[in-house]
């Protein structure tokens, strides 16, 4: 490889060796806060894969003697120490410097941010530069534990709040999904671009196909937590009446069998919360629905947007290092407007 092939193979691998790092110390923040046993052994055992993905990582650097290059030094060495040396705020890509704060982000994490990760492996399987591209097999097979792990947690949480059980609301919930989902949809770039790492043969599909399929994904998932919330609230109700039931109470927006619209999760919406991607939404104060607040017919200013977000994201993120970052992003960005 040379020139920017070169570099954007490495920046790939990089990015990549750097989610798998930021995930083991995001998942050991709030380890010791899991639900169960089962949940915590699912976390310990996504944390070691997430390790081994890491060095198979630096086994594509190490192993290949062509990443040292007249003039550049020993780039696959650059890039390893630069890594081992990466902490929470200092990852690549947003999502993997966001700390957790509850189990509710271990479990939403791996439910919608390792999904991405099945997304891009899955894309880079066809990557033309093989090392990496054999690298996907073993890493796709581990994923499916995380994501199953989330999903079925996601589930298990979900059921306990319907019942009035454990730490967490439906409302918790909603707000997890509503800080996670966003930084999700951030990991597959621009939703207009891509054409370039399909043009090199690292992908085989543009980020918005990619993202389309993922959001479809995501909306699954969470109508799955829905049916099962429902049969909680309404015991005896057969799945197919339970997805029925939700999709009458989306529909129409009123309650139904005594579930009001309020009480099941969605999908927040693809404009809410994004600092990165198709420059029509971005720091635009989109709600979760993706309407755009308006103030005496103007959009909402940068701090009623920051209010409105104070409201619908988990508290604990609020004036977290990761929320002052995108304040001071956000206000750049009007800035040089
Ligand atoms: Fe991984
Ligand atoms: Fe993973």
């Amino acid at each position: 490889m040379v020139g920017n092939a070169f570099f954007s193979a490495r920046d790939i691998v990089r990015a990549q060796a750097s989610t798998e790092l930021g995930s083991i110390q995001q998942h050991r923040l709030t380890l010791d806060r899991a639900v169960s046993d089962k949940a915590r052994f699912a976390v310990l055992r996504i944390m070691a894969e997430e390790l081994r993905h890491a060095y198979q990582m630096f086994w594509v650097l190490d192993g290949d003697q062509t990443w040292k290059k007249p003039g550049l030094g020993d780039v696959a060495k650059q890039t390893m120490e630069e890594l081992l040396g990466m902490e929470l705020g200092g990852h690549v890509l947003d999502a993997f410097n966001i700390d957790f704060n509850d189990f509710l982000d271990n479990v939403t994490y791996a439910t919608v941010i390792d999904l991405v990760g099945k997304y891009q492996l899955e894309m880079q399987q066809v990557f033309s530069y093989a090392p990496m591209a054999r690298s996907m097999g073993p890493m796709l097979q581990e994923e499916a534990f995380h994501l199953g792990s989330g999903r079925s947690l996601l589930k298990e949480i979900g059921q306990m709040a319907a019942r009035g059980e454990g730490d967490y609301s439906v409302q918790d919930i909603q707000r997890a999904l509503n800080l996670w989902v966003p930084r999700g949809l951030e990991m597959f770039g621009n939703e207009h671009g891509g054409d370039t790492a399909v043009t090199f043969g690292f992908k085989d599909k543009t980020n918005g196909a990619a993202q389309a399929e993922y959001v479809e994904e995501v909306c699954g998932v969470i109508r799955n937590t829905n049916v099962a919330m429902i049969q909680e609230w309404l015991p005896g109700i057969s799945r197919p009446d339970a997805h029925t039931l939700l999709d009458e109470i989306n529909r129409s927006g009123d309650p139904g069998q005594g579930v009001k619209p309020e009480d099941v999760l969605f999908m927040p919406d693809t404009k809410f919360f994004r600092k990165r991607g198709a420059e029509e939404f971005l720091f635009q104060p989109y709600d979760v629905k993706g309407e755009l607040l308006t103030e005496t017919g103007k959009p909402l200013s940068a701090d009623g947007y920051l209010g409105y977000l104070a409201k619908v994201l988990p508290v604990s993120f609020i004036g977290s290092r990761e929320y002052d970052k995108y304040v001071d992003q956000m206000r750049e960005y009007f800035a040089g407007k």
